[in-house]
């Protein structure tokens, strides 16, 4: 019975992303930002139909997102604060990509991922997953993406840049930077320091805007391009989450010419989730199926990376873990 009950509960993962998704979409978490509100006010600030707003809010609150302070009224706990619109530390794009219409149709055709051993995005979505929010008609969805992006960048940044060694950097790449939080992270803690973002030409404004909000733009450019062809010379090249879209011989590819054009004493910095040890709880096996499903590539443990960096001229020197399940890899070419 024990084990029934457990696999009940783990099998109802799909049911708590879809409430999740419901109460981000809802601005559920926005509306109750000033004070507890009942579902009946929610309802008619968000226009939703009131008992099915109660009883979403019902189910957020089994979940430790809202709070029950009586006479039907709910208010926000901290992980509620998480699913805000635009304030620190908001996790609301990253749900909302990962709840939403391309990854979901995806997940349908999960068990085939594993059955050949292919991202299933073609099946689900005709394309594979960047050249989907590559087409115009996705532009809202891309840019979601590259916003969600930034939201997981923010969990991991402040630890990365504390730790990371940038003397005598003056000049790095931000490689598949999406909208820069990682690179302009890192210029704000290095002043004088110039950045760039080097990402697919659809993806790129995101950076501009974020450069131009944060004041840095002097001392930042967006490079619209394809890292699989070139990248642009530098003292220190950072890839994060980005060789887990990729297989061995991809991330190969991507290293490398890194590696041929890095400035003289150059460095690169790899930050991932690395998988840890066997059967342990460890969410970079959970995003790994997620990589299986959407991309051509995988999460990797340090061997692993390790074996990829060798191929490709580089050796890792330092690692740090940098919170959140993810480590920072500093690499040495060689
Ligand atoms: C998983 S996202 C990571 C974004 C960012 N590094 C971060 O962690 O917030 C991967 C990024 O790689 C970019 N990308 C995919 N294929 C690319 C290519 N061939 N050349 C340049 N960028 C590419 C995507 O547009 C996306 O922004």
């Amino acid at each position: 019975m024990a084990d029934a009950a457990a696999v009940l509960d783990l099998l109802s993962g799909g049911f708590v992303a879809q409430t999740l998704h419901a109460v981000a979409a809802l601005h559920i978490a926005d509306h109750l930002a000033d004070g507890a509100l009942t579902a009946e006010e929610v309802a008619e600030r968000e226009g939703s139909h009131p008992r099915a707003t109660y009883r979403l809010m019902r189910a957020a609150c089994s979940l430790g997102v809202l709070t029950y302070e009586g006479d039907r009224r709910f208010g926000l706990t901290g992980r509620g604060q998480v699913l805000r619109e635009d304030v620190p530390g908001s996790l609301r794009n990253f749900l909302l990509v990962q709840t939403g219409h391309a990854h979901w149709q995806s997940w349908g055709h999960f068990p085939d991922a594993v059955r050949k051993g292919t991202s299933q995005t073609k099946k689900a979505l005709g394309t594979d997953i960047f050249e989907y929010y590559a087409q115009p008609e996705n532009v809202e969805e891309a840019t979601l993406f590259s916003r969600a992006m930034g939201d997981l960048s923010g969990l991991v940044t402040d630890g990365t840049v504390a730790a990371v060694d940038t003397a005598g950097v003056s000049n790095v790449v931000d490689v598949g930077g999406a909208d820069g939080h990682f690179v302009l992270a890192l210029m704000e803690a290095n002043p004088g320091m110039l950045g760039q973002v080097l990402d697919l030409p659809h993806a790129v404004e995101g950076a501009r805007l974020e450069s131009e909000k944060r004041g840095l733009s002097d001392r930042f450019s967006a490079v619209g391009g394809d890292f699989f062809a070139e990248v642009p010379a530098a003292d220190l090249y950072l890839l994060k989450s980005v060789l887990h879209d990729w297989d061995d011989d991809q991330c190969t590819a991507i290293l490398r010419n890194c590696r041929s054009v890095v400035n003289e004493g150059g460095r690169a910095l790899v930050v991932e989730m690395v998988i840890g040890e066997m059967g342990r709880p460890d969410f970079a096996t959970r995003m790994d199926m997620l990589m299986l499903n959407m991309t051509k590539g995988m999460e990797r443990d340090l061997d692993e990376y390790d074996a990829l960096f060798a191929a490709a001229g580089w050796r890792r020197s330092k690692t740090h873990p940098v919170g959140s399940g993810y480590s920072a890899l500093e690499l040495v070419a060689l």
